[in-house]
This record gives C-alpha cells, sequence and structure tokens, in this order.
C-alpha cells in the first residue's frame, strides 16, 4: 500500500508538471541532473543542507558553504535556471522556493524574522558577504530611465550578483508561492533609529526595478540547453519516468518533504 500510494503521488506530481503549462523549475532540475557536475555539486549542497548538527539545527554554515561552491562551480545556465525557473503556477512556484533548502539555507524552522540590520552588519564584517553585497548594489542599481530598469542592459550581471548572495548571511529567497517576489529572511520592523538604513537595505531586494526586470528577462532567454534537453522531440514518457527514478536518490529527503505539498496541490487542481 505504501508504495502504490507513494507512487500514485509520484504520478500525479508529474502528471501536472507535463500538462499545458511546463514547470520549468522541474525542468531545470532535470537538467542539472543530467549534466554531471551540477548534479555532484547540487548533491553536495544538499546533503550539507539537511544533514543534522548536534544542537538538532542544521550546520547552516557548512550549507552556505556547499551553495556558495554551487553557483561558483556549477555551469551557469544550469545552476541561473534553477535559480530563476519562471513560473506561472504555485506548484511550480514552490518547487523554486524550496530548490535552495531554505529551512536551512535562508531562515530557521519556526523563527520570526530579525531586524535586516543583524545580518546587515554581520555582512559589513564578514570577508565573504561583503564583497558580494557590494557587487549587489553596484550590479543592481535601479536606473530609473533605462527600459530594462538597470544600467545600461546589465541585468544579467545583476542575476550573477544576486547568486553570489545565495550562501551568505543575507541569502536571498522566494518569499512565497504567489509571485516572484525575493529578499533575505529578516524586516525592518525593530529597526529603531536606522530604520531609513534597514528600508534601503531591504529595499535592494524588495523595491529593485532592475532585480525584478532581470529576472522577468530570464524567462525571455530561458537557456538553450535546458530547451535542447527537454523539449519537443522527447518521447513524451521519458521525463515522465526519468525524474523519480534521478531524483529520489539525490533530493532524497528533501522530495520527500516537499512531495505531500506538490501532490496536495495536483489534487486540488
Ligand atoms: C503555497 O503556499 C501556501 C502557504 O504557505 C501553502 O499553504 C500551499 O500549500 C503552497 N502551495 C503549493 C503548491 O505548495
Amino acid at each position: 500500500m505504501a508504495c502504490c500510494l507513494g507512487s500514485t503521488l509520484l504520478l500525479l506530481l508529474l502528471g501536472s508538471a507535463s500538462s499545458a503549462e511546463r514547470n520549468r523549475c522541474l525542468d531545470a532540475a532535470e537538467a542539472c541532473t543530467a549534466d554531471a557536475r551540477c548534479q555532484q555539486l547540487r548533491t553536495e549542497y544538499v546533503a550539507q543542507c539537511l544533514s543534522r548538527a548536534a544542537s538538532g539545527g542544521c550546520p547552516r554554515a557548512r550549507c552556505h558553504r556547499a551553495l556558495r561552491r554551487f553557483f561558483a562551480r556549477g555551469p551557469p545556465a544550469l545552476t541561473h535556471a534553477l535559480l530563476f525557473c519562471p513560473c506561472a503556477d504555485p506548484a511550480c512556484a514552490e518547487r523554486r522556493r524550496q530548490t535552495f533548502v531554505p529551512a536551512c539555507a535562508f531562515s530557521g524552522p519556526r523563527l520570526a524574522p530579525p531586524s535586516c540590520l543583524a545580518p546587515l552588519d554581520a555582512c559589513e564584517r564578514s570577508v565573504v558577504c561583503r564583497p558580494r553585497l557590494l557587487a549587489y548594489q553596484a550590479s543592481c542599481a535601479p536606473a530609473p530611465s533605462a527600459p530594462d530598469g538597470c544600467l545600461l542592459g546589465q541585468g544579467p550581471r545583476c542575476l550573477r550578483a544576486y547568486a553570489g548572495l545565495v550562501g551568505t548571511v543575507i541569502t536571498p529567497n522566494y518569499m512565497d508561492n504567489a509571485s516572484a517576489r525575493v529578499a533575505p529572511w529578516c524586516d525592518c520592523g525593530a529597526s529603531g533609529n536606522r530604520r531609513e538604513e534597514c528600508e534601503t537595505f531591504l529595499g535592494l531586494f524588495t523595491r529593485n526595478r532592475c532585480l525584478d526586470g532581470a529576472i522577468q528577462a530570464f524567462d525571455s532567454e530561458w537557456p538553450a540547453v535546458l530547451q535542447k534537453q527537454l523539449d519537443p522531440h522527447q518521447d513524451p514518457g521519458h521525463s515522465f519516468l526519468q525524474v523519480p527514478s534521478e531524483e529520489q536518490p539525490l533530493e532524497g529527503s528533501f522530495l520527500l518533504a516537499i512531495l505531500p505539498v506538490l501532490a496536495l496541490q495536483a489534487l486540488s487542481d
């Protein structure tokens, strides 16, 4: 019974992904699985980010380091596809939100977000984070008059700089599964007389036309490598069968953790 229920859920999950609106985050995951380097680096961060520390939490520093390696050493077409896959429905957006193991890399379980001043101050003291934040500020500076919102078509550089923040103390992520809004895990509620500084920092993510435009533009430039891998000629049964067998060993408990959520979504469609 357990076996059959499990595979029914998988069929529902994958069935929903192969309907008219492709789940591009699932496509990106498959493309990463098919690339030895991407798969290896992802296996490493998933293993780190899902392992248990002595304290019962996760080893966040090791998880962050593995995530930085993923983006530093993985093929950018594939790593960026996982980070910025465009979504038209909550199942896809939920997968996108979960891709970089937010429970360890982004927020602690059941914690209210801290003031952004804490991660911001920690970032400014960190030799890893500080240059990455400076690069992000420079590359994603909004330019009100530019058509794409970025200085001189800097969209792709902005996305690279954004990816460079994943695995730092100001790791950003998608806020929910109903939008493409992103932010680090923090707010400006308790920022006292540094409220303006806090809002300016948070606004780099939540009110940034250059970043929003660059993420949207990624949709139209959806990497050719993925299209080749996933689109028309392939046997329709192929990705259907391939995903569970290839993904389960690597994403193991991660996939199992999000499966019920995705299956419920498929059932409610
Ligand atoms: C989207 O998020 C909401 C709220 O967190 C959750 O209840 C819902 O199950 C999620 N949808 C999917 C498809 O995971």
